[in-house]
């Protein structure tokens, strides 16, 4: 029996083990973490993760050919084929930091990895690593290695995306596996080709060189984050002009040279990869001498911030010039629907915004925590499961910010609604019943182009839209 182990049982981690071990039967597939309270969340009813359809995946394998653990070392030892989807933030200090992925945690999986094993491994990258990690891998493996141990090192990037991942591991679009030139090199792409025959037709498994494939994951997401910055900045223009950005976007998902996707203008893309690649990839440019090629990615993201503080702005000056004191409802608080995620998401940004003008906000959210929003809310960015008594809480920010338990009574009494996550019962709302519980004037400032806004504004509300024409009276001189 091919023996799998992937190290890292996170967002990418978990769902991409589960969906292996469901789809091959015959595999053992061990899912290992240092994380205890997560490993025992994989073992329970309540996994870690919101993810669609995952649920049921993962009650049909754990137990059987898939296993949670955190006897890593164990694991690895056993395992063929090793995947490590271990998280590669962005690096804090020193070189490149700010830019640069931290490959910390990389490292010290590969020197484990080196520590334990007595067979030849192939070690398949499953994190977004910078293009050329392959090969600091392969050196860490090969000096440390038992005497006669080989190992091969393959990168094939994940492609799904949270909310829909477990639909795009059993669906992908494609498969990508970058491994060395090399008839060892080649027997290892072979191998890894062969599990994912198992449910993917051969067409849509990609094989490439190493570096390739390295360099088109975080190619891809700067593509997608910039498809998004660029109707969000089509958006601003939109307003400008009385264009609406839905009328220009179906424009252009018509033309095949463009499609679709990606086209929804938004109070700006969140999430844990798009702005960190985007980062990475400047950081490797700036590094290669590319001077002018960083500078370009790096407007992605400054689009991307513009759009967010455009959003609070115009809360601000509809709201005649201040929301000191205002309670605003905040609907949504993840980076996007059908997800618990919150890292990077825009709403961390605007309520911080809204939070500097003095605005009470009463936030609502099908699926993130108390804890998680009071968490991003009153800190610096810190890793998920970070012991909650170990971190500062600034208290003025705590005070103005209720975390509850439904929409309506995030509304009640509240000057203004800014939906900022595009959660499909949003749009169900008796937004009759919540006009009638809101001070007048009433607001909503719809981040995510969900609502109705005409029958909104029949029912009184002053609505203000992404990229659609204003209401007269946010068309005032003053107005962002
Ligand atoms: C363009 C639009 O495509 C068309 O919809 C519009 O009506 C008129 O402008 P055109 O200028 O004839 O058409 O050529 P197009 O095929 O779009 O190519 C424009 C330029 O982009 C050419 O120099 C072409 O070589 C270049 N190109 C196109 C690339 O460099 N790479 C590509 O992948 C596609
Ligand atoms: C992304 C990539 O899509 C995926 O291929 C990659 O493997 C991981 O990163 P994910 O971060 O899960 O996936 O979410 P995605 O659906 O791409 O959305 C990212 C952000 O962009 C979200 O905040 C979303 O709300 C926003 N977005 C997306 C828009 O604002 N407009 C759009 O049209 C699409
Ligand atoms: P992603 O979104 O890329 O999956 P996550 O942060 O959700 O990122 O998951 C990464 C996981 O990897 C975390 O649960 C972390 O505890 C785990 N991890 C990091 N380093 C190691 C390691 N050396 N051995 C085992 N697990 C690790």
């Amino acid at each position: 029996m091919v023996k799998i182990c992937g190290i890292g049982a996170g967002y990418v981690g978990g769902p991409t083990m589960a969906v292996v071990a469901l789809k091959c039967p015959s595999i053992e597939v061990a899912v290992v973490d240092i994380s205890h309270s997560r490993i025992s969340a994989w073992n329970s009813k309540n996994l870690p993760i919101y993810e669609p359809g995952l649920e049921e995946v993962v009650k049909q394998c754990r137990g059987k050919n898939l296993f949670f653990s955190t006897d890593v070392e164990k694991h690895v030892y056993e395992a063929d084929i090793i995947f490590v989807s271990v998280n590669t933030p962005t690096k804090a200090r020193g070189l490149g930091a700010g830019k640069a992925a931290d490959l910390t945690y990389w490292e010290s999986a590969a020197r484990m990895i080196a520590d334990v094993s007595q067979s030849n491994k192939i070690v398949v990258e499953k994190s977004t690593v910078p293009v050329r990690t392959a090969e600091a891998i392969g050196r860490i493996l090969a000096h440390n290695s038992k005497k006669g141990i080989k190992y091969q090192i393959l990168s094939n990037p994940e492609f799904l995306s949270e909310g829909t991942a477990i639909q795009d591991l059993l669906d992908p679009d494609r498969v990508l596996i970058g491994g060395n030139d090399g008839p060892e090199g080649h027997e290892a792409i072979q191998k890894l080709k062969d599990i994912y025959a198992n449910w993917v037709p051969e067409d849509r498994i990609i094989t490439t060189n190493l570096w390739s494939a390295e360099l088109s994951k975080l190619a891809d997401n700067a593509f997608l984050a910039q498809r998004i910055s660029s109707i969000n900045a089509m958006s601003a223009l939109c307003e400008a002009t009385s264009a609406e950005v839905s009328q220009v976007s179906h424009a252009l998902s018509k033309n095949t040279k463009i499609g679709p996707k990606f086209l929804n203008a938004s109070v700006g893309f969140g999430g844990s990869c798009f702005q960190k690649d985007i980062l990475n990839l400047v950081y490797i440019c700036e590094s290669n001498g590319l001077v002018e090629v960083a500078n370009y990615w790096k407007e992605v993201i400054k689009v991307n911030d513009y759009q967010k503080s455009r959003f609070v702005n115009r809360v601000v000056t509809s709201m005649f010039n201040t929301v000191s004191g205002k309670k605003i409802a905040v609907l949504g608080f993840a980076f996007k629907k059908d997800t618990s995620d919150t890292r990077k998401t825009p709403a961390i940004d605007v309520c911080k915004g809204l939070l500097g003008d003095g605005a009470c906000l009463s936030i609502y959210d099908p699926q993130v925590s108390e804890e998680q929003i009071q968490k991003d809310l009153s800190m610096n960015n810190v890793e998920w499961d970070y012991p909650i008594h170990l971190q500062p809480m600034s208290s003025t920010t705590v005070k103005q910010v209720n975390v509850v338990s439904d929409a309506y009574e995030a509304t009640k009494d509240a000057h203004g609604i800014c939906i900022l996550t595009e959660w499909d019962e949003f749009k169900a709302i008796d937004y009759q019943r919540v006009f009638d519980n809101m001070q007048k004037p009433a607001f909503v400032f719809d981040g995510r182009n969900i609502l109705n806004v005409d029958k909104l504004r029949e029912t009184g509300f002053i609505v203000y839209s992404i990229g659609r024409p204003l209401d007269l009276w946010q068309n005032m001189p003053q107005q962002a």
